[in-house]
Formats: C-alpha cells, sequence, structure tokens
C-alpha cells in the first residue's frame, strides 16, 4: 500500500509549472536518460516490465501495443517511412475528467511523456489530439510545447542525441466518436471522423497509412516516473496485479465530487465512501457505473469489489476510466439511461444501422417507458435492441457501450422499469 502519487503531484491548476520550475523538481530528467543512455529497445523493456496497461479505458497492455510497430530492416524501402505517436486528449466519456487535471494541471508531464514514447516507438512525429472544448488546456500545452523546443527537449538533437521529434497540438472539432483511435486517425487526416474497419490496427496502417500508436494521457503520464523509477517501484504502487496507480473519480450525489490518484485496485467502498465521503443526506447508493457511461451498472453489492481491470469484469463491467457515476435512490434509473442513450443517440456517426437505428429507437422506446406510456413489448424490444447492437454486429464500439448502462439497468433496475409500465407514470416524480 502506497501513499505515492506520481501522476498528480506537480499538478497545479491555477498556475502550471512552467520549464524551469519543472525541471527543478526533476522534470525531463527521463529524457535525457533515455535518449542519452538507453536504446529505443531497452525504454520498451523497461514499460513491458512495469506492467503498464491502457488507461483510456480498455486496459490494453501499453508495451504489447508498441510492439506491434513493424521493425524493417534497414534494407527495406519502408524502413526510412514515417511513423507517428498520438496521444488521446480527446475526453469525453461522460463521467470522465481525469485527464482534463494532468493537461491543464501539468502539461510538461505529459511532453516529456510523448519523448520518451515516440524515442521507444522510433517516432519523429508526434500530435496532441485535445478535446475541442479544452481550451485551458490547449493554452496551457502550447505554451509548453514552446517552450520544451526552446529548451532542446523538442527539434532536433534532443539534448545532443541524434534524437528529433516534432509535436503538434491538434484540437478536435468536437465530436465523441474522434477519440476513437481510427476515427481520431480520420479526423486527423482531415477524414470524416467515422472509425476504420480494425484490423489493420494503427500500429500497422495508421495516420497516412503508416505505423501509428494511439495512447492515452493519464498512459503517457506514467513513462517518466517508470523511466526514473524502474518497473519494480511501478507495480509496488499498486495493491493488485494492475501495476502502478489509477486517477479514479466520483460524480452523481456523493458528498465530494472529485479526482484522486490512488493505489491501482482500491475498493469501491474505499473511493465511494472515504474519498467521496458518502451518499448525501438522505440518500442511499442505488448502483453506480464504474468507469464512465459506457460501462455496465453494478449495485450496493458491488462495494467490496476491487476497481482493477480483471476484477470489475468478472462482475459483470469493466474498469473504464474508473470515473464512478453514482446513481441515488432519489433518482429515476430509466431518467438515468434515457438520458446517457440521448447522448450515444447524438453522438453516433452514422454509418452502420445497428448503431444509427438501435441508439435512436432504444431513446424513443426508453421515452415512452419513463413518461408512463410503455408496454410490456417495449421492454421486450429494448432487450432485442441490446443484442442488435451488441460486439460483432456494430462498426465500432460506440453501440456496444451505450448498450452497457441500458442491458445491465434492464437487469438490476428491472422493478423500476416494470413499475413505470404498471402506474403509468414515473415512481419517481409521481406525475402522469
Ligand atoms: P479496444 O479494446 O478495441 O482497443 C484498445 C487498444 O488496444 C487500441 O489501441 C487497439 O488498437 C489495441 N488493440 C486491441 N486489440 C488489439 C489487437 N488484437 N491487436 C493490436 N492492437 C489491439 O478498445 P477501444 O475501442 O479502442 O476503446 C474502448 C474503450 O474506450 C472502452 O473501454 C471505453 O471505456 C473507453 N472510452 C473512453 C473514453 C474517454 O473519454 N476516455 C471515451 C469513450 C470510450
Amino acid at each position: 500500500m502506497t501513499t505515492e502519487t506520481p501522476l498528480t503531484k506537480h499538478i497545479n491548476l491555477a498556475q502550471p509549472l512552467a520549464m524551469a520550475d519543472y525541471v527543478d523538481v526533476g522534470g525531463y530528467q527521463s529524457v535525457k536518460k533515455a535518449v542519452l543512455q538507453m536504446s529505443a529497445s531497452e525504454v520498451m523493456a523497461v514499460v513491458k516490465d512495469s506492467g503498464l496497461k491502457g488507461r483510456g479505458g480498455a486496459g490494453f497492455p501499453t508495451a504489447m501495443k508498441w510492439s506491434f510497430v513493424p521493425d524493417f530492416e534497414p534494407q527495406d524501402p519502408r524502413y526510412s517511412e514515417d511513423k507517428y505517436l498520438i496521444c488521446n486528449a480527446d475526453e469525453m466519456e461522460p463521467g470522465t475528467f481525469k485527464d482534463r487535471w494532468l493537461l491543464e494541471g501539468v502539461p510538461h508531464q505529459l511532453i516529456e511523456s510523448m519523448i520518451i514514447a515516440s524515442y521507444a516507438i522510433g517516432a519523429n512525429k508526434a500530435f496532441i489530439f485535445l478535446r475541442g472544448e479544452y481550451h485551458l488546456a490547449a493554452r496551457r500545452l502550447q505554451t509548453a510545447i514552446d517552450e520544451a523546443y526552446a529548451h532542446g527537449y523538442l527539434g532536433s538533437n534532443i539534448q545532443q542525441s541524434d534524437y528529433q521529434l516534432d509535436l503538434y497540438l491538434h484540437t478536435s472539432a468536437g465530436r465523441y466518436i474522434c477519440g476513437e483511435e481510427t476515427a481520431l486517425i480520420n479526423a486527423l487526416e482531415g477524414q470524416r471522423a467515422n472509425p476504420r474497419a480494425k484490423p489493420p490496427f494503427p500500429q500497422v496502417s495508421g495516420l497516412f497509412g503508416k505505423p501509428t500508436i494511439v495512447n492515452n494521457v493519464e498512459t503517457l503520464s506514467n513513462l517518466p516516473h517508470i523511466i526514473n523509477q524502474g518497473p519494480s517501484w511501478f507495480k509496488a504502487l499498486s495493491n493488485n496485479q494492475d501495476a502502478g496507480t489509477k486517477i479514479y473519480g466520483a460524480s452523481g450525489r456523493v458528498q465530494r465530487p472529485g479526482l484522486w490518484e490512488l493505489p491501482m485496485g482500491i475498493t469501491v467502498r474505499e473511493l465511494l465512501f472515504k474519498h467521496a465521503g458518502g451518499m448525501q443526506p438522505g440518500l442511499n447508493l442505488k448502483g453506480f457505473l464504474p468507469g464512465g457511461a459506457s460501462t455496465d451498472f453494478l449495485t450496493a453489492d458491488h462495494l467490496d469489489l476491487v476497481m482493477g481491470y480483471d476484477e470489475v469484469s468478472q462482475a459483470g463491467s469493466r474498469l473504464g476510466t474508473g470515473g464512478i457515476i453514482v446513481l441515488d435512490d432519489h433518482n429515476c434509473p430509466v431518467g438515468m439511461v434515457l438520458n446517457l442513450l440521448k447522448f450515444f443517440a447524438q453522438e453516433s456517426c452514422g454509418f452502420c444501422t445497428p448503431c444509427r437505428d438501435g441508439t435512436a429507437w432504444v431513446v424513443e422506446t426508453l421515452t415512452r417507458i419513463e413518461q408512463g406510456q410503455g408496454t410490456k413489448q417495449d421492454l421486450d424490444s429494448l432487450h432485442k435492441l441490446c443484442d442488435f447492437m451488441w460486439l460483432g454486429k456494430t462498426h465500432c464500439a460506440l453501440a456496444p457501450g451505450a448498450v452497457e448502462p441500458l442491458q445491465s439497468a434492464l437487469k438490476y433496475f428491472h422493478d423500476d422499469f416494470e413499475q413505470h409500465i404498471d402506474k403509468h407514470c414515473c415512481p419517481y416524480h409521481g406525475h402522469h
């Protein structure tokens, strides 16, 4: 058990550390160590040993993702072609605001991290794909990028090595699907941001058809600390088999909504009742989404669940982004799911029928039920729609993500759906 908070200890939201101050607290040391003393494959090996997994939501092992970038022989014409690193900073999952903290509070840490990742995969160009609404982060990142160029951490011959990296900030035009890595790549190329079919995965054929790694802000931000302090230190930070810390969050009617960097693998109870201060007076916990809107509901029976990748999956949901959204017993679950599904319906790119039509039908059906005009047949339709929109039947993960809160609400809060139908009103509001 640790109280270390490597990712957030230098956060200052009022005024993030400028270059000189950031260097004073040990900033950019990892870059010097990596580019001057380590080979790219040594950096990759350290990250592999650390056990770092992707913090964007899917938990894919970071070094394994990197290892899919092809290693061409010098005589291969593709040897000298570009490879790219993209930082996915298009944080738009409802209930998720962890990356914003890092972006606004310690922008130099992300730049330092991106130099490490780019060096490891052999990229000379890197991009930050930033959520359009994150205006403050955009200004602070650009200031930090300019400072990094001025101090020889970006550009050619970084810290007198022969390594070169150019880093560009790109702000999104503002759709949720732009955060899906292949849609993001299309957006960056100036195309309509529909997701691409996978495979090929971006690691092999990504931006402009070249090998591309897309990593989340929080994932990348771990790298300087792993390089400086080593894999064993990193593993020891966590409470479970997932290494490191996690920036967990809580929203909904808890006493203290917010964000906390905590050992990976703490329990839901600790997060909600110790850090978030428990429920607001007069309210009880009815359910929660463990990691953003596209995860399955769990209930008060899951308070001792460990917030790790495998543990939450085994409980029937996903860790996702680790940003818990709480449902209390005075809040209508049908209304909450309707609210979420309206978001997904609006954000569907419209490319495939199950998503375009499915999310719209779900919204129409849920609206009817929530207004007390639903029938038992509507419940059957919702179950069928969940199946129609599931993985393997859609072009990307948006519709299956939308199904997660819906199918689990139908399971855990079935009585609430029935009551809306039987009483012809929303029992939480009492109106007809
Ligand atoms: P995914 O599991 O398909 O992929 C995750 C990463 O692993 C990708 O980079 C992918 O290229 C790589 N990968 C997976 N399988 C691979 C294979 N066989 N070979 C090579 N590489 C492979 O998940 P996806 O669709 O990228 O992301 C879904 C997650 O994103 C969900 O867990 C959701 O919670 C989260 N999410 C987060 C948001 C945010 O704002 N942070 C917004 C929306 C969703």
